[in-house]
């Protein structure tokens, strides 16, 4: 079985066997001859070590801080939704109010989800491009949450980035594509609805943006964005789970309601002993109706929360200087 260079299992081979067998392997294959599962026996607050039977307590953020700053987790899997992005001035989708879903009134849609939907769009693609307009990578910026997430690659602690963000803002904080999966889809890459040929999504910024359906330059059919709609199947890139999960020795999820399957259904996948983090402004998933012992919830604005971790990590300084070095590159390439 193939490894990339973290140890975990290549999606081709993923893809090589069946969805079970793939499992079975899984199970029985890793990294020493199988995951051995952190159980944290935490102590006083802040201090913990892995193995030992005493009984489980709360964990706190100091103690997951404490498993990263000492590299007792090493094999971070993050899930992120549209709540990261909406401090890079980007609205999510249900927040009541500024949420996308409760502003959908100029576009005349029948309800909110139709601008993702295949036969609304046959019928009328002009919604989805007007948003798409507003979505377009390259008006917007990374923000702290990204370039942590950014910071936890440089660290080599991330095993994997799982967003459901269209923004490419993942990407831009300068994250690799090895690192991300994409699964609802992006821009990068659009595809001819009559005769299937790819193009990439540059080619149709202009067009985009100047309120014009893109049309395919070889058979005029219309041509969508590599964007996931609702029915449409996830990018094989989603498969990746399969071991990912399996890998995890820490799963962080921030910014998201836990909303849309099957994304929302991983928060569930990493074993019980591995402890998840979410940083979101309420409770929201399995968090809300089916907490674990090993889980920590950071309520409140995203940004905050983040900085909050940075610093009992004692990443701050380091996170300024990468920001700042990233502005810096992101404003050459503007000018
Ligand atoms: N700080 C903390 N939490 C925030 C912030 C913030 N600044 N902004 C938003 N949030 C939280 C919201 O409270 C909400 O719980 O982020 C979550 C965003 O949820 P959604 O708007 O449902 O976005 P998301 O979970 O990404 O939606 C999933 O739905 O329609 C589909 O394809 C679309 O990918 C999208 C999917
Ligand atoms: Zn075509």
């Amino acid at each position: 079985m193939a490894l990339d260079p973290l140890g975990a299992v290549s999606l081709q081979s993923i893809m090589a066997l069946s969805g079970r067998l793939a499992l079975a392997a899984l199970r029985l294959w890793g990294p020493g001859g199988g995951r051995r599962p952190i159980s944290l026996s935490v102590g006083a607050p802040g201090s913990f070590g892995c193995g030992g039977n005493s009984e489980k307590v709360k964990l706190s953020l100091k103690d997951v801080a404490e498993l990263l700053r000492t590299r007792a987790c090493r094999r971070v899997v993050v899930m992120v939704g549209a709540g990261i992005s909406t401090p890079s001035g980007i609205p999510d989708f249900r927040s009541p109010g500024s949420g996308l879903y409760s502003n959908l009134q100029q576009y005349d849609i029948p309800y909110p989800e139709a601008i993702f939907e295949l036969g609304f769009f046959f019928h009328n693609p002009k919604p989805f491009f007007t948003l798409a307009k507003e979505l377009y990578p390259g008006r917007y910026r990374p923000n702290v949450t990204h370039y942590f997430l950014r910071l936890l690659h440089d660290k080599e602690l991330l095993l994997r980035l799982y967003t459901q963000n269209i923004d490419g803002l993942e990407r831009a904080s300068g994250i690799p594509a090895s690192k991300l999966v994409e699964a609802h889809g992006s821009f990068a890459s659009a595809t001819c609805t009559v005769c299937r040929r790819s193009f990439p999504g540059e080619d149709f910024r202009a067009d985009v943006m100047a309120d014009r359906v893109p049309c395919c330059p070889v058979c005029t059919g219309v041509v969508k964005p590599d964007i996931v709609f609702f029915g449409e199947p996830l990018p094989a890139r989603f498969l990746l789970h399969v071991a990912d999960f399996s890998l995890a020795d820490l799963l962080l999820i921030l910014g998201t309601s836990l909303e849309v399957e099957p994304f929302a259904s991983l928060s569930e996948a990493v074993p019980k002993s591995v402890p998840r983090l979410l940083i979101n402004r309420d409770l929201v998933g399995p968090f809300a109706y089916s907490p674990r012992s090993t889980d920590v919830a950071q309520l409140g604005d995203v940004v905050q929360s983040v900085e909050r971790l940075v610093d009992l990590l004692g990443w701050t300084q380091e996170l300024q200087d990468l920001i700042q070095r990233e502005t810096g590159k992101l404003d050459g390439q503007d000018r």
